[in-house]
């Protein structure tokens, strides 16, 4: 906890990813195959800038997308679900959030902002910008993982829990189901859930929102190796290895690698592992799943969600699925 602001209470979890079951989850990556790298790495406090920046790129239409999807339908949502309080994991920059605060303010229902991200830097950010914004409104940040720390969201009234973005695509298939199942468990019977997909769309469109030409997507990837410096002693040189990104058809996904330009040997000390990495060979870094709007009721209702509105732009890039937990 800290005493920022009387209406800021920010707690963290995990250790800043620097735990041994943190290390642990990077050999473990590292030494599967194909290499891999957990995804939460890229969004340090220099991650996290670059991805703002992405979101605003032209060729990223996702973000935009989103933001025209909620500036129609916040007031709608708001006023369906009743909710007081807004938990948000994957926060962010909270962008598009103000969008959902704004709707709740003005239906005077807004009491309480709960951001969860795994980046402290954005989240004490984001507290601060928010309580200069809105009177009276209190943000309790919780820092940490969200696939382990879900049970640390304090306590409190009625909820809308938003989970924006597409950033559900960026979990495996296995590890999706049971997030929601987790979500769902935290949650309190009557709360709502709104989630935010991406949509199948065409193959160009897609690889061109991760190819961008001003080069932030491979920079924001390539970062990921700088983390691996402070976080587990790794020797890694960021411009050895080259970023890529196309589009799976057959699992409807972006899958994010970066390759190495030539034989190399890394060391990562924290570990006490040296890998060697044959010029060509990838480490996935983050895949980004897109999804039919038959695939996300379906998935909802899996994990015990009852969905009870859609929300989508004119071309069907985005949807936001809104569901009761009954
Ligand atoms: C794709 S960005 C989306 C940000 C924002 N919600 C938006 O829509 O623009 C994913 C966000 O989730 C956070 N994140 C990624 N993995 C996480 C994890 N395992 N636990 C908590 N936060 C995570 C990142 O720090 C980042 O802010």
């Amino acid at each position: 906890m800290t005493p920022d602001h009387p209406r800021i209470r920010i707690d963290v979890h995990g250790n800043g990813g620097t735990s041994e079951e943190c290390l642990e989850e990077i050999r473990k990556a590292l030494l599967s195959s194909p290499r891999r790298l957990p995804t939460k790495y890229l969004y340090d406090d220099q991650g996290s800038a670059l991805f703002e920046h992405i979101c605003q790129l032209p060729e990223y239409y996702q973000t935009r997308t989103e933001r025209q999807i909620l500036a129609k339908s916040a007031d709608e949502i708001v006023a369906h679900t009743r909710a007081r309080e807004l938990v948000e994991l994957g926060s962010g920059a909270a962008t598009k959030t103000r969008l959902l605060l704004n709707a709740m303010a003005r239906a005077n229902q807004l009491h309480r902002y709960i951001p969860f991200d795994v980046s402290e830097g954005i989240v004490r950010r984001v507290a601060q910008e928010l309580i200069q914004e809105y009177e009276s409104l209190e943000v309790y940040g919780v820092v940490g993982d969200f696939l382990t720390h879900l049970e640390h969201i304090p306590p409190g009234g009625r909820r809308l829990v938003a989970f924006l973005g597409g950033t559900i695509g960026n979990l495996q298939p296995e590890e999706a189901q049971a997030f929601l199942r987790s979500v769902h468990q935290e949650m309190a019977p009557g709360d709502f859930f709104l989630l935010g997909v991406q949509l199948i769309t065409d193959t160009g469109r897609l690889e061109a929102a991760y190819n961008d030409r001003a080069g932030v997507t491979a920079a924001f990837n390539q970062n990921i190796l700088r983390v691996m410096r402070a976080v587990a002693g790794a020797d890694f040189h960021p411009e050895q290895f080259a970023h890529v990104a196309r589009y799976n058809a057959r699992q409807h996904r972006i899958e994010m690698s970066l390759r190495s330009l030539r034989d190399q040997d890394v060391r990562l000390t924290e570990l006490d592992l040296t890998i060697h990495f044959a010029r060509g060979e990838e480490i996935l870094t983050e895949i980004s799943t897109k999804y039919n709007r038959h695939h996300v009721e379906a998935l909802l209702q899996s994990a015990g969600f009852v969905p009870v509105a859609w929300h989508t732009d004119p071309e069907h890039l985005h949807g936001l699925a809104l569901a009761r937990k009954p």
